[in-house]
């Protein structure tokens, strides 16, 4: 079964089907480091956000790279999301610029609403404070990004179904990406196939299971969560054996042949190009059939926003209907 090298956006625009994610990564010299080892390997693409607080460490990097002349600014994709505190039509303007001005880039290849709803903690995180969050309010202000040509295309993170569908209806530039937790136990085929019928390239994100994600819950004060292990699966095992691969490289490319892009981030060389080596070989369809029989969907959700308050989950574009686990 075939993958895809790159996935069409439009316009010409193409985004390579594997990314190099930079969720918990802002140990200057670590990130740096994977970063220049990442490019080397051959990594093209780049998923960061202003909430990350590294780029000002990828835009250094990919300077470096192009300045030594090493790649062009063409050669690379460079993902950068508007985050949950500036959710607002009379925010979005300044956060663009924000992220232009840390990356040191004139323009992002690709700008998303990281998450559907508005969140202010500036107060701290048991004092949030909220925004009435309009989508094609701020759909409209994400739209005059791209005519300004702060960025080439505009997409969503973490929306539901009825959330992509209401941009997609009222829409001058439609959203390029949808980018959501997406492996083996939460598959979400519903809302792929939506976006995949309509165009919208779907990335997915936390493919390995996050197993560095309860470091998250400790910066934020917040108590560890039990996460599922994917590369324990047995099946997963069982196939690693019988393809010769790491266990993360079959989670990976049972996504690439779902038409799904992965973003995988690790720091550790070795994983860096492991990773990387996933278009070498491929998963025959009754083995696809058996990972497919995997999902547990919504109970197996692990990136939870809801740890960062309780409050939100009572916002009215929360996304999610049943999930509340950390926050229980
Ligand atoms: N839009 C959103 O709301 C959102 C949310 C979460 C993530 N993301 C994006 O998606 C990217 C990926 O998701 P993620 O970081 O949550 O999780 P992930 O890629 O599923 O997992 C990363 C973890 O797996 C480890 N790892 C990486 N490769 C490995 C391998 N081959 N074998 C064993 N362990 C391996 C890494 O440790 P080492 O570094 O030590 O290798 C790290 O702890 C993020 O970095 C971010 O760019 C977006």
């Amino acid at each position: 079964m075939a993958a895809q090298m790159y996935m069409e956006m439009g316009d010409d625009i193409k985004m390579p089907s594997i990314g190099y994610g930079t969720f918990l990564c802002n140990d200057e010299q670590e990130l740096e480091t994977a970063l220049n080892a990442a490019l080397e390997v051959g990594y093209r693409h780049v998923d960061t956000a202003l909430f990350y607080a590294n780029e000002h460490i990828v835009g250094k990097v990919v300077k470096e790279w192009i300045d030594a002349e090493k790649l062009t600014r063409e050669d690379i994709f460079i993902t950068t999301k508007l985050p949950i505190f500036g959710v607002h039509e009379d925010l979005v303007e300044e956060f663009i610029v924000k992220s232009l001005e840390n990356l040191g880039l004139d323009y992002i290849d690709l700008y998303l609403i990281h998450f559907p709803v508005h969140m202010n903690y500036d107060e701290g995180l048991d004092n949030p404070k909220f925004l009435k969050t309009d989508h094609i309010a701020v759909w409209k202000k994400m739209e005059e990004q791209v005519d300004e040509g702060r960025t080439k295309t505009i997409g969503l993170s973490n929306f539901n179904i009825e959330q992509v569908d209401r941009i997609v209806q009222d829409a001058r530039i439609k959203p390029s990406c949808l980018q959501i937790e997406n492996h083996i136990y939460l598959q979400q085929r519903e809302l792929v196939k939506y976006c995949q019928d309509n165009g919208i390239v779907v990335v997915g994100y936390s493919t390995l299971g996050s197993p560095g994600y309860n470091s998250f819950y400790a910066s934020i004060g917040k108590p560890t969560r039990d996460l599922p292990n994917l590369f324990q699966d047995p099946i997963v095992v069982i196939l690693a054996e019988k393809y010769e691969k790491t266990a993360a490289q079959i989670l990976l490319r049972f996504q690439l042949q779902r038409d799904i892009v992965v973003i995988p981030k690790s720091v550790n060389l070795t994983r860096i190009e492991e990773n990387f080596n996933i278009f070498d070989f491929s998963i025959n369809e009754e083995d696809m059939s058996k990972l497919e029989a995997l999902d547990v969907g919504e109970a197996a959700r692990i990136v939870d926003f809801g740890a960062l308050s309780p409050k939100l989950l009572e916002q009215p574009e929360w996304p999610w209907p049943t999930f509340n686990k950390a926050s229980e």
